[in-house]
């Protein structure tokens, strides 16, 4: 079983509350997502391995660390995925950016896959996929089995916010995949929408409708 890391720091649980506020509009929104995002990107990386350097510093010769093995790359399931790209590119600036097209159709609530781009060397690299709402998991599941079908087997997913369901759905069609999210909510409505969430999270954060 993958393991769920619920990341509820007070700066992350503060944000996604103003997050939430259907008064909250698009520019504070998107700020918003981005400052999270980055907060995440701390933790999602903690496990990344380093190797020794010498470095000179004004004072003397040192043995330091820096991050070595597998590079990077973020794949935002779009549209709402790309809102956390920036933040976390902020942190990591050498990261490859792969985007995965993916709608969730409204009557069946099956995802469909419109665009997919990947870095070249994507199976080289360890794979975060994005998606600020992890609903009834169908888009972040068929987007993992897309990269997997690319020879990809090194992934993380982060999103915001999760329906129990959809956690669930990931954790038993991808059992290899951690999954990071900073809000575990109570349930999905009859439309599919997290409950409480925080609404339509393309929507809100392009100002479309
Ligand atoms: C939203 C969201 C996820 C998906 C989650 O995207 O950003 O991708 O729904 O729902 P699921 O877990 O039930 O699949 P949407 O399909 O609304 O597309 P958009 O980002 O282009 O608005
Ligand atoms: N997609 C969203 O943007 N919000 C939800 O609550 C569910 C799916």
């Amino acid at each position: 079983m993958s393991n769920l890391y619920v990341m509820d720091h007070p700066l992350i649980q503060h944000k996604l509350s103003l997050m939430r506020d259907k008064e909250t509009g698009s520019k504070e929104f998107r700020e918003l997502l981005e400052e999270i995002s980055m907060l995440m990107a701390y933790e999602v990386t903690r496990t990344l391995p380093t190797k020794e350097v010498e470095v000179e510093t004004p004072i003397c010769r040192a043995k330091t660390r820096v991050i070595s093995g597998r590079k990077l790359g973020l794949i935002p399931i779009l549209r709402a995925g790309l809102g956390m790209v920036d933040g976390i590119m902020t942190l990591v600036p050498a990261a490859k950016v792969g985007h995965i097209g993916l709608y969730r159709d409204p009557q069946t609530l099956e995802p469909v896959e419109y665009y997919c781009k990947l870095p070249v060397d994507a199976e080289e690299r360890e794979l975060i996929v994005l998606d600020p709402m992890l609903a009834t998991g169908g888009s972040a599941s068929a987007a993992i089995s897309f990269i997997k079908k690319r020879g990809c087997n090194n992934i993380k997913l982060v999103c915001l916010i999760g329906a129990p369901e959809g956690i669930k759905r990931v954790q038993k069609d991808h059992p290899d995949v951690d999954i990071y999210i900073a809000a575990v909510d109570e349930k999905l409505n009859d439309h599919g929408y997290i409950v409480p969430g925080l609404g339509d999270a393309g929507d809100r954060l392009f100002g479309t409708k």
